[in-house]
């Protein structure tokens, strides 16, 4: 497959992939039909943003939902900043990238009587259409992507490569056009630089979370796809717009833990410590608001009273489907000595998305060619000011199967 012929440490594969979230992934699988991959991942090929996920993928799915409901959610969230057109495509093409996912064996949540997908709401969401495993979505479609490229005899993992910088004709004083051709990558292991070439490049490296003190991001989430796209020339755009998720846990034992969205889309509420639920205050869709609305709410009340945190209140909701419903959520706090049945979560808003990167056309073009971006690297045009909870992983798979479309 790949030839590594030339020098020991110069690789060279049709497609180069740099990160191994759903869109490098799902990016990879798709060109692989037609041509060697090699995926490159600075840590383990499962830690990525995705894997980190717990709400879910937004998608049209339920008989009384629409794509125009759905347009208009993702546009008002926004704040009307985003490409329509873009909306337009993601918004109708997001069964079919679910359908995939399906056919792929993730393992989602189905209504138990009904066979159905069960469909849960978030912040913004007129309807209830988010898809999801429990609260770890990100993980049951890692664990399948990841399935599929390790099965695939076209495709190379590279765990350990941390890819430092993009390769380009104009940077090696090469004549005529610009164009990516590769990227120089740190072997973690072997400490030593590898040039890793490429017809075509892929930047798929996740956000910048990791840029703030206190985000809900893992520790990978610093950014280097978008420094790197801007390094070699890339246009950059938005990235002022950085969201903060309203409900990340605040303890001191805990280090990044999201609690997600779909606590609140399954009921809970948002309360002070002296126990008023606020949001109510703040905008109609009270606790289910635009998360920009919610975050900037808790922040405002946290301000009023001088409190640490605000709390998320579970206790009324039926303990049992608490448990069955949010495992990994109930899990991470009894192992910190609470139990949502019984008590409020402390919670704070927190560092969450990135809505701007690196500028790309509706088939993940960015202006340098050869250089694709996609993923939340990548400035799509999707989010606008604020993207809707649950249209992340929707435009990774969206966009990394049309950038594999022109490959
Ligand atoms: C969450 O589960 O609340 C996060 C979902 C998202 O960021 O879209």
């Amino acid at each position: 497959m790949a030839s590594t012929d030339r020098q020991l440490d110069e690789h060279s594969f049709d497609s180069l992939v740099i990160g191994s979230g759903s869109a490098g992934l799902m990016y990879a699988l798709k060109v692989a039909e037609h041509g060697t991959v090699a995926v490159l991942t600075k840590r383990g090929k499962v830690e990525s943003n995705t894997r980190w996920a717990q709400g879910g993928i937004a998608a049209v799915m339920g008989a009384h939902d629409s794509f125009e409901s759905h347009i208009a959610d993702t546009i008002k969230a926004g704040d009307v900043l985003n490409n329509p057109e873009v909306v337009r495509v993601c918004v109708e093409e997001g069964p079919d990238r679910l359908a995939e996912l399906l056919s792929l064996g993730v393992s989602f949540t189905y209504r138990e009587q009904e066979g159905q997908l069960d469909l849960t709401r978030e912040g913004g969401h007129s309807e209830r259409r988010i898809v999801h495993a429990k609260d770890m979505t990100g993980l049951a479609v890692m664990e399948s992507l990841i399935q599929a490229v390790d099965e695939h005899p076209n495709i190379a993992v590279f765990e350990d490569h941390h890819a430092v910088d993009l390769i380009t004709r104009l940077r090696l004083g090469l004549p005529g056009p610009d164009r990516c051709l590769g990227a120089y990558v740190l072997n973690r292991k072997l400490r030593r630089i590898e040039t890793f070439v490429g017809k075509v490049v892929l930047l798929a490296t996740g956000g910048a979370g990791k840029v703030y003190r206190y985000t809900s991001n893992p520790d990978i989430a610093t950014g280097d796809g978008i420094a790197m796209g801007w390094r070699a020339g890339a246009d950059i755009a938005n990235m002022e717009f950085f969201q903060f998720h309203p409900t990340c846990l605040y303890h001191p034992g805990a280090k990044n833990f999201l609690i997600t969205e779909a606590c609140r889309g399954e009921g809970g509420i948002l309360r002070t410590l002296d126990g008023e639920a606020f949001m109510a205050r703040y905008h109609p869709q009270k606790d289910l608001a635009p998360r920009d609305v919610v975050a900037r709410a808790i922040d405002a009340e946290l301000k009023r009273l001088g409190d640490p945190h605000v709390n998320l209140d579970m206790t009324h909701l039926e303990p049992d489907e608490l448990v069955d419903r949010f495992p990994g959520v109930h899990g991470k706090l009894m192992s910190l000595g609470i139990d949502m049945r019984r008590q409020p979560i402390p919670v704070v808003p927190a560092a969450h998305y990135c809505c701007g990167g690196v500028c790309t056309d509706d088939f993940g073009r960015t202006s340098v060619p050869g250089l694709l971006a996609a993923g939340e690297t990548a400035h799509t045009g999707l989010h606008g000011a604020n993207r809707l909870a649950s249209n992340s992983i929707l435009e990774s798979l969206v966009f990394a199967h049309r950038a594999a479309s022109i490959t």
